[in-house]
């Protein structure tokens, strides 16, 4: 199956993340791993993040009523932006304004997206609810991973795949450590060098 661009208008929401080469690199892991996802079925889906909201839209595309999605970003102008763009696409996504999945205890997802702020930044530019939390990733670029990875079994049903975006510098084999070390394994989805960032994508799944 091919993934459509989906629509997208940021005119009204200058602090948003424009969907980049990441974004991109991101729908092509997911029509990568359509058969995949097709066999897990996932009821819930929710990203993490979701700025403009074309990564979780995409989704849509291969399972569209059959699976129920949300949204979250600690950008409050993101949630709009995603609500917009779930409309202009004919997708209903129930989006909130939260750090990662705070919100959501009582919640086992099928599929958790990520694509984090990932970029070596000093740790004072992780402040805020601005365009920066879209790219400041602190020491390695991985503090907010790391606060993700610390709990993200209790979000995830027994069948639930966390599908992650991660760049050179977070040192990835690091993470397929912690992650194998709660009983998840890892495969390699998709990988992209382009100028300056080497990109990964990974996705995470219980043995
Ligand atoms: C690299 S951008 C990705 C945006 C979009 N998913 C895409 O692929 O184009 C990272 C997004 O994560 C959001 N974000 C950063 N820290 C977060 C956190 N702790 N909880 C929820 N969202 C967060 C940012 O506001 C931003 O929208």
């Amino acid at each position: 199956m091919t993934l459509k661009t989906p629509l997208y208008d940021l005119k009204k929401f200058s602090n948003v993340y424009e969907p980049s080469e990441d974004t991109f690199l991101f729908i092509d892991a997911i029509e990568k791993d359509f058969s995949f996802l097709k066999q897990l079925k996932p009821a819930i889906a929710v990203e993490i993040g979701s700025g403009s909201g074309v990564v979780i839209c995409s989704l849509a595309q291969i399972f569209s009523n059959s699976c129920t999605y949300f949204a979250t970003d600690v950008n409050n102008q993101a949630c709009l932006a995603t609500y917009n763009t779930g409309c202009c696409n004919s997708v209903s996504i129930n989006c909130s304004n939260m750090d990662l999945l705070s919100g959501f205890n009582d919640y086992l997802f099928d599929l958790i997206l990520f694509n984090p702020p990932y970029v070596v930044t000093d740790i004072d530019e992780i402040s805020g609810q601005g365009l920066n939390r879209a790219w400041a990733g602190g020491v390695c670029g991985r503090v907010i991973i790391d606060k993700l990875l610390t709990d993200v079994q209790k979000y995830l049903s027994p069948k639930g795949v966390l599908y992650l975006v991660l760049l050179k510098e977070n040192k990835p084999e690091q993470i397929i450590d912690v992650m194998a070390r709660k009983g998840f394994c890892s495969d390699l989805v998709l990988e992209r060098r382009i100028p300056g960032e080497h990109l990964f994508i990974y996705k995470f799944y219980r043995k």
